[in-house]
């Protein structure tokens, strides 16, 4: 029995005006002119409502940068979906929001001072997007402040809650960095220490009683596998800039064909392509997950991370502490110079149109 998804993350652009080292997005961007039009998400959103979605992520790279973006957020609405932007704030002032009835925002900041967020946004972005945070409380919308956690920043967890506070934030998400794409290729230089993490979520559980805030600990420094995405094709789906639709948004890694929502309905791609039931259940499972206790509550943990660390997207997470390939993050843990400056080793750019 295969359920129904939830959650939707539309990415609507790869284009963006800030050049993160930790970003996820992949390494070889969707160029602007292959883009779903608004025609296309517009049937998009229909189906994933029809299908059982309750939640579209309108997200990116920046999906202020798209703009139909008002045009996007109405069909949401007409299709019933609960809509989230979630954005760097680049763009967001009152007259923009004023035309985007969104029920959420989430607006990421990457320090808890001006000098450093603009150091690893690449660009000057700091003072926009605290105008931004304080237009959307401003507007009486229920603000979420994401900042992504990384070797360079996490020391400074108590100022960002701090930050949160002080914008009036409704909830705060500190999200260690997820190794995928750009972050991928930075991971010696945004590795946190074992620690840098204890400490951390030490400040997080005292401050979680004034304040609602979504920590979870790295699977990295942990050895514990998470159930990444909920399980794979059990209640998200991501469907990226170009139509291609995946159970998750770092799935185009992985040697599987996704099919596009240009040829398919997302009700097939949903319940009957190859791709989404590769790893549904458990009987793809190789041993020691076969056999273990916990395979229903991790789910088989990250295809993605399987496949970037080992070759084999179906292999046991190198994450657990039971994995034949543990010792590659073991090499991974103990390999990067803990007093290195922050440099800028690689970032995305943009995509071409
Ligand atoms: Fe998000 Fe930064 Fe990547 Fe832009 S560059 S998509 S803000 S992580
Ligand atoms: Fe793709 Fe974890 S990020 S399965």
């Amino acid at each position: 029995m295969i359920p129904a998804p939830l959650g939707m993350l539309a990415e609507l652009t790869h284009a963006c005006p800030l050049h993160c080292p930790y970003c996820s997005n992949p390494v070889a961007l969707a160029p602007r002119d292959s883009e779903l039009s608004t025609q296309e998400w517009d049937r998009v959103f229909g189906e994933a409502a029809a299908l059982g979605v309750v939640q579209a992520h309108l997200s990116g790279g920046e999906p202020l940068l798209r703009r139909d973006l008002d045009e996007l957020v109405a069909s949401c609405g007409r299709h019933g979906l609960y809509t989230n932007l979630i954005t760097s704030g680049l763009g967001l002032d009152a007259d923009r929001l004023a035309r985007l009835p969104v029920d959420h925002v989430q607006i990421s900041v990457q320090d808890a001072t001006e000098r450093a967020s603009d150091d690893i946004a690449g660009t000057r972005s700091w003072a926009r997007k605290i105008t931004a945070a304080r237009v959307v409380k401003d507007a009486g919308r229920p603000l979420t402040l994401n900042v992504v956690l990384h070797r360079a920043n996490v020391d400074h967890v108590g100022a960002v809650i701090a930050l949160a506070g002080e914008l009036g934030a409704d909830r705060l998400e500190l999200a260690h960095t997820q190794y995928y794409g750009w972050a991928l290729r930075n991971r010696a230089w945004l590795m946190p220490s074992m620690e840098q993490v204890l400490a951390t979520a030490e400040v997080v559980r005292a401050a979680r009683t004034r304040m609602e805030i979504s920590y979870v600990l790295p699977d990295l420094h942990t050895g514990t596998p998470k159930p990444c995405t909920g399980g794979w094709g059990r209640t998200q789906l991501t469907v990226a800039p170009g139509g291609e639709v995946r159970p998750c948004a770092a799935a185009d890694s992985l040697p599987l064909e996704f099919a596009n929502v240009r040829d398919r309905s997302l009700d097939w791609i949903w319940y009957s392509s190859p791709s989404f039931n590769r790893f549904r259940g458990t009987d793809w499972m190789p041993d020691p997950c076969r056999s273990c206790a916990l395979k229903d509550v991790d789910l088989g943990g990250c295809r993605c991370q399987a496949f970037q660390l080992t070759g084999d997207p179906g292999a046991t997470d190198p994450v657990c502490r039971l994995s034949p390939d543990r010792h590659l993050v073991d090499a991974a843990l103990a390999g990067p110079p803990q007093t290195a400056p922050f440099p800028r080793p690689h970032a995305p750019k943009g995509p071409s149109s």
